[in-house]
């Protein structure tokens, strides 16, 4: 996972969040100088990626447009242009558009294999699951030597890179304007956002404000994969009265070590105690592991001897990742500080709370 390029994502925006309105000619959101930087963007990139939908409406060429940039590029041994990427389920795509038409730099085009045949003479086409899944095209890109990505949308591709926690950084253009009409595409679609974004500059050009934001450093892409991993074994739970829960042990490259759900084994058992038993206590792994559990861990039960968190700080875990701080329901949880006190470095995912309140909603007063 190491090799996955750095991800850039850059967008221009309405005041009210549209990405263009929704007539078929493209609105101009942008004025020279924030084209010249998205230019320098290009420039620095190893390969842009779009969705097919832009391709099919703004039919765009993905060239680094300034002559000195290109220079620079080739002074400095890279090709003149990057890699033109695209990603598509349906395979809709004329192969006379402008983003296979035009220039000399390599064309990808993530597809299911069936979908694409009257683009095989124009393009690269590559397998990456059905429909094309993020993590698999960065990889295949980072195998390509791709090392910087750009993404410049469409929305629904935007939304995709940051709910799936894969965006490093965002470059955001405010213009002026308002499109007021729900049926133009927005900037980003509804979802699940878990890295936090974190303004790291603000600069105005001309009528245009420009915001530049980086992804928090924690949660990692690896830990959204996992967590949301381990929200999903909630499903795998009998019927039960008490929390429904999923829990993954995983290394730090992302490696599954176990997985436990609530109530697997015998109907007390809690997630994390079942992944754990799955283990043994002196697993050299668990020095450098992480446990991702859907809810807090416990920190007093009624049916067994020992907490889940107990169970953690007499392993050597050091770090553990949630989505839902337990509420007070049962008892007074106070997993998240016991395990904090212990030296333990606690990671808390709220945006992922809600879908574990959806596994928990037979709980009295838990809504999603
Ligand atoms: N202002 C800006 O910065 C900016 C930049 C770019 C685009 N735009 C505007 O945004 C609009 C397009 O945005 P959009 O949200 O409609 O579309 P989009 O993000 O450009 O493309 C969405 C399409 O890409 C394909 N796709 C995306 N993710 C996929 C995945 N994981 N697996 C398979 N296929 C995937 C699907 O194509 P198939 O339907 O072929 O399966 C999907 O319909 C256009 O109006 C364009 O002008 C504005
Ligand atoms: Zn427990």
């Amino acid at each position: 996972m190491s090799s996955r390029p750095h991800v850039v994502l850059s967008a221009a925006q309405s005041l009210d969040g549209y990405l263009d309105d929704a007539s078929t000619t493209r609105l101009i959101l942008s004025n020279e100088d924030d084209f010249a930087e998205v230019d320098r963007l290009r420039a620095d990139a190893d390969a842009i990626l779009v969705g097919a939908n832009t391709v099919r409406a703004d039919n765009p060429r993905l060239l680094v447009r300034s002559a000195d940039l290109r220079s620079e590029r080739v002074a400095a041994g890279r090709p003149e242009q990057p890699i033109k990427v695209t990603v598509t389920s349906s395979g809709k795509l004329d192969p006379a558009s402008r983003f296979f038409t035009v220039g000399e730099a390599p064309k990808l085009v993530y597809a299911p294999p069936v979908a694409v045949d009257g683009l095989r003479d124009v393009a690269t086409i590559i397998d990456a699951g059905t429909p094309p899944r993020l993590e698999r095209i960065l990889d295949d890109l980072g195998e390509r030597g791709v090392r910087q990505l750009l993404v410049e949308g469409g929305g629904a591709v935007h939304t995709q890179f940051l709910e799936a926690g894969l965006a490093d950084e965002l470059r955001l253009a405010i213009a002026p304007l308002v499109v007021g009409d729900p049926r133009a595409p927005r900037f980003l679609g509804p979802g699940a956002f878990p890295r936090p974004l974190e303004l790291a500059e603000l600069r105005q050009l001309g009528d245009v404000a420009v915001l530049h934001y980086r992804a928090a450093a924690e949660p990692t892409p690896i830990d959204v994969l996992r967590l949301r991993q381990a929200i999903a074994l909630a499903d795998e739970c009998p019927p039960s009265s008490t929390f429904r829960v999923g829990a993954v042990i995983a290394a730090p490259d992302g490696t599954v070590l176990a997985t436990g759900h609530s109530g697997e084994g015998e109907p007390h058992n809690h997630a994390e105690e079942a992944a754990l038993a799955k283990l043994r206590a002196d697993d050299p792994r668990l020095a450098t592991a992480t446990m991702y559990s859907s809810l807090e861990p416990c920190s007093s039960r009624a049916s067994h001897p020992k907490s889940c968190t107990q169970l953690i700080l007499e392993t050597p875990i050091p770090r553990v990742v949630i989505a839902w701080r337990e509420p007070s329901l049962f008892v007074e949880a106070e997993g998240v500080e016991l395990l904090a006190a212990a030296g333990r470095k606690v990671v808390e995912v709220p945006a992922l709370a809600a879908e574990v309140r959806r596994a928990n909603t037979h709980l009295p007063g838990i809504r999603p």
